[in-house]
């Protein structure tokens, strides 16, 4: 029908030269054109798929399942060299948008696999506004997360997230965005120490959680009791946990909040076997770029570039000084209902000499990382954290009580929330890489 030509194109260039008669001819055929055709008009002004090519990173390898999905992805191929002159998009720069319609991506009472620990409504959180954003990059729109091609892109495949509780809590919420296609009884949850696996048994596939908040062996690495003062990391000990990781087709680390104890981190030489244990203090930034380097060479040495695909998130920020934003002196995330809407905003526990330190590894890593930038998209989220409306595992005293920013977690995230929009951009880079 009217596929033969470009609307937008014609318009342009024709315009100025007909006369009136041919030109209202023309708009009428226009219309009709956009009015058979809205898809491939409206195509025109949505320019994600165009635009989600960040040209640094041409040597990303789809990932191999994803071919199948032919549509999708031989769309974005074209796409990528008709418009090779096109400027990229930065998903991860843009701003937070209120949207009723879409948001939130599911009902916290839907999803049963969310810990008490992040189930904010339930624990009494009045508002509901922090649920009702939506990340709007500058330069183009987030594909929509389609639960059904990821789940389909996950069969007889395992995925694994590698690495603290906020790694933790984008598992959940990226199960909570699929679990909702699989039926009760084809769907587990089970938890062995420090590995969790949820399994879709009619999909044959694994979506993993392995706690590793150093990513290296460190005296912090029970499950459980993990609340360890004086913090100890041992060098070169990647392999402690990394066995565990070995076969995962996809992975996604995260590691930062354990290393910042506001002094140096205490580096163990031997082993947590050795009787006089050997070890040394190592400034944040250098022990951090060990566990760093450590982790691209594990990957090098582990991974397929042609087969699996590798993520890494960087800082999860927190909210504990409200001044910071130019609020009470004393207070933090607690009672807090809206974003930060300055642009520039960076909170300091998000430490830059950090975001510098994996910069340059990344640089220097053969594999291909993909990386998740979401401290900046995350800086503005002051009113996204569970603050006191979680599960208290010791009873609060009546001075705690009196005072509720005391006690308010300014770290963890409501689920549902901002961690769905950390796996959207997941969703996007493992589909347009
Ligand atoms: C994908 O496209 C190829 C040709 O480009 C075709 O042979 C194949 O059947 C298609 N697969 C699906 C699942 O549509
Ligand atoms: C989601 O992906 C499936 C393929 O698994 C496709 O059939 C479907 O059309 C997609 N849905 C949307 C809304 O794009
Ligand atoms: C299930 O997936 C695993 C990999 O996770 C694979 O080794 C196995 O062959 C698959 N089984 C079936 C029945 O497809
Ligand atoms: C990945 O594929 C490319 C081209 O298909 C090949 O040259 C390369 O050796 C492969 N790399 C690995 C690690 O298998
Ligand atoms: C919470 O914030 C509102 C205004 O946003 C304020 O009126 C109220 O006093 C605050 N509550 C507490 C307990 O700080
Ligand atoms: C992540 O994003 C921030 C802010 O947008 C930027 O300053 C930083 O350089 C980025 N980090 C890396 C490693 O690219």
């Amino acid at each position: 029908m009217a596929n033969s030509f470009n609307p937008s194109s014609l318009l342009l260039k024709t315009k100025p030269r007909l006369s009136s008669y041919l030109f209202t001819l023309l708009s009428i055929i226009l219309f009709t054109a956009i009015i058979l055709n809205t898809h491939d008009f409206l195509f025109i002004f949505r320019p994600h798929l165009q635009q989600l090519h960040p040209k640094t990173e041409t040597n990303t390898v789809l990932f191999s399942t994803v071919t199948q999905s032919n549509n999708t992805v031989q769309e974005v191929e074209k796409k990528e060299e008709e418009e090779e002159e096109e400027k990229e998009c930065d998903l991860f720069s843009g701003t937070w948008v209120k949207d009723e319609l879409t948001r939130p991506l599911y009902e916290e009472s839907e999803c049963p696999y969310i810990q008490p620990q992040l189930t904010c409504q339930e624990h009494g959180r009045p508002d509901k506004e922090y649920r009702r954003l939506r990340w709007q990059p500058h330069g183009c729109d987030l594909p929509k997360f389609n639960a059904s091609l990821m789940l389909e892109t996950l069969r007889g495949k395992r995925m694994m997230f590698v690495g603290d509780s906020l790694n933790r809590g984008q598992y959940v919420s990226l199960i909570c965005l699929l679990h909702h296609l699989i039926p009760q009884h084809a769907k587990s949850m089970e938890t062995f120490d420090s590995l969790t696996v949820f399994t879709a048994k009619e999909y044959n596939a694994t979506i993993e959680f392995y706690w590793a908040p150093f990513l290296l062996e460190s005296n912090s690495d029970n499950a459980v009791i993990h609340r360890v003062t004086d913090r100890i990391v041992r060098k070169g000990s990647i392999n402690k946990h990394g066995r565990y990781w070995k076969g995962a087709d996809i992975l996604v680390f995260n590691t930062y909040l354990w290393w910042v104890t506001g002094s140096n981190m205490k580096i163990l030489l031997g082993s947590f076997k050795d009787e006089v244990k050997e070890i040394v203090e190592m400034q944040t930034e250098e022990a951090y770029r060990m566990a760093m380097k450590s982790m691209l060479r594990w990957v090098k040495m582990n991974m397929d570039p042609n087969k699996t695909r590798v993520f890494f998130t960087s800082m999860s920020p927190s909210h504990g000084k409200s001044i910071e934003w130019g609020g009470e002196p004393g207070g933090n995330c607690y009672n807090e209902t809206t974003p930060i809407e300055e642009p520039s905003y960076w909170g300091s526990d998000s430490l830059k000499s950090i975001m510098q330190v994996i910069g340059e590894e990344f640089r220097k890593s053969k594999f291909p990382i993909t990386f998740l930038n979401i401290t900046q998209l995350s800086n503005y989220r002051k009113d996204a954290h569970t603050s006191i409306y979680k599960k208290q595992w010791n009873p609060l005293t009546p001075e705690q009580l009196a005072n509720p920013a005391s006690y308010s977690d300014c770290i963890h995230w409501c689920l549902p929330g901002l961690q769905d929009t950390w796996n959207e951009l997941l969703f996007a880079k493992l589909f347009y890489p």
